[in-house]
This record gives structure tokens, sequence and C-alpha cells, in this order.
């Protein structure tokens, strides 16, 4: 990556709801198409899907990070997609996850993220900070998931 795309690069973290609870099939192959675009585009991230629901965190230059979000917002697999987060930052907190994937039960989402309901009326600040905690509690715990 050049120095020019280093100054842009991006976090972003949003939440949305799967349109149906997704099976190991269909979640497997949303990821290998993720993986294979992200790796070209120079996105990482993690996707966490706990019952039927989405958070996932992608970082990268601004205008990959800006089209790849453009796509996934398009994506019928999903809806009421909910930015949380949205700014620059000076390193990746997922370097070489060309999209890492956790699932987890509603009760481990629950133990994970405290009080804090992701899609609930918190104010949005609060539920990015909260999301970010729990995305990167998996970065220390979780094994590599590259493509
Ligand atoms: C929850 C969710 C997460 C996704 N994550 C990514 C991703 O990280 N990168 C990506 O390129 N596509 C991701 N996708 C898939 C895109 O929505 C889209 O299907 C894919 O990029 C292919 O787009 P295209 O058919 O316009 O080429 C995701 C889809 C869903 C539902």
């Amino acid at each position: 990556m050049s120095d020019a795309e280093e100054l842009e690069l991006t976090q972003f973290i949003y939440v949305s709801a799967a349109t149906h609870l997704m099976s190991n099939q269909e979640l497997t192959t949303l990821l290998t198409q993720a993986r294979q675009k992200n790796s070209e585009c120079g996105i990482s991230g993690l996707l966490v899907y706990s019952n039927g629901s989405f958070i996932q965190v992608l970082e990268g230059p601004k205008e990959a990070l800006e089209s790849t979000y453009a796509r996934i917002q398009r994506d019928p697999r999903h809806h009421h997609c909910q930015v949380l987060l949205h700014e620059p930052v000076t390193a990746r907190l997922f370097e070489g996850w060309y999209m890492g994937f956790e699932s987890i039960s509603s009760q481990q989402l629950q133990d994970l993220s405290g009080s804090i309901d992701f899609f609930g009326d918190c104010p949005i600040p609060e539920r990015g900070a909260a999301a970010f905690r729990l995305l990167a509690s998996f970065r220390t715990t979780h094994d590599r998931q590259c493509a």
C-alpha cells in the first residue's frame, strides 16, 4: 500500500439484520465472496454473526472501503444496516485478516457486550465504542482465518 493510501486508512463498523437465519453453508458462501473481494481491494476486518445479526468491522483505504460498504449495503441477504463507527485510523487492527469470522450464540453476544444492545436505542457513539471493544476482543483470542 502506498503512503497516500495509508494516510487514508479508515475503520468502519456497522450492524445489520440477516433477512433470514443463515445456515453454515450460506455463511461459508458469503465469506468466500467477501474474502476474494477484500484481498483484491485491501480490505481487512472481522464479521461476527449471532442469531440473525451481523456486526462487522471493515478497515482499508477510504475509497475502497466506501465502495465495499456500498456493495454490502445493497446485499439482499441482510437489511437495516446501521453505521456505528466511521473514522480514520493510523494502523489496522486486523492486518492480514481478509475477513475473520466468528459465529456466536445470543448468550455469548450478551455476555461479551454487557448491557449494550447494538440494535437498541442507546446513542450511536456508545454502541460504536462497545462494538469496537467486542470486535477487538476477538483480535487476541481468535485464530487467523485469512483468505
Ligand atoms: C453481512 C455481509 C457481510 C459482507 N462482507 C463483505 C466484505 O467484507 N467484502 C465484500 O466484498 N463483500 C462482502 N459482502 C458481500 C457483498 O455484499 C457482495 O455480495 C459481494 O461483495 C459481491 O458483490 P458484487 O456481486 O456486486 O460483485 C458481505 C455481505 C453480507 C451480507
